[in-house]
């Protein structure tokens, strides 16, 4: 089934100048790039995206992480784009993350995972709507 999927990439692969490199990624697997910004992330949206996750031990520091510098945030559309983009970027832990992975590339810690990515068609309906009102 064709879905679309919200990938961020965060902002240590946006520091280290890594967007082209795992845009190019996704694209050499049949994932389509339906809409894309470069933004700057307020708490307020932090909060939105990661609600699910509120009241965890590493909540503070994953809303420290997302709003420190900008992130791409990207609607990818393709084949069970959810899975895909999932399989794509590898385990949380980037020292788990299978080889030619994201994560696995790219990804500095589990608190500096590069990408985040829908986990489920609700959720994906449900963070597009956030990064990307009205669309
Ligand atoms: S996932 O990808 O949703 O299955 O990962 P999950 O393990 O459920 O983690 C949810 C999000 O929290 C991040 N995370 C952490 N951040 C900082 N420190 C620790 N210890 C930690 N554990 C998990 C993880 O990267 C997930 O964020 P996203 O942006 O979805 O990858």
């Amino acid at each position: 089934m064709v879905e679309r999927s919200l990938v961020l990439i965060k902002p240590d692969a946006v520091e280290r100048n890594l967007i082209g490199k795992i845009l190019t990624i996704y694209e050499d697997n049949d994932l389509k790039i339906v809409d894309m910004k470069l933004t700057k992330v307020s708490r307020e949206l932090a909060e939105a995206h990661y609600i699910e996750h509120k009241g965890r031990d590493y909540y503070e520091n994953l809303i420290a992480y997302i709003t420190r510098s900008a992130v791409v945030a990207v609607v990818l559309e393709g084949e069970d784009a959810i899975a895909q983009v999932r399989r794509l970027n590898g385990k949380t832990n980037p020292a788990e993350a299978e080889e030619g992975t994201v994560r696995r590339l790219y990804g500095l810690a589990t608190n500096q995972n590069s990408v985040h990515a829908s986990d489920s068609p609700e959720n994906a309906q449900r963070e597009i709507g956030i990064w990307f009102p009205g669309k």
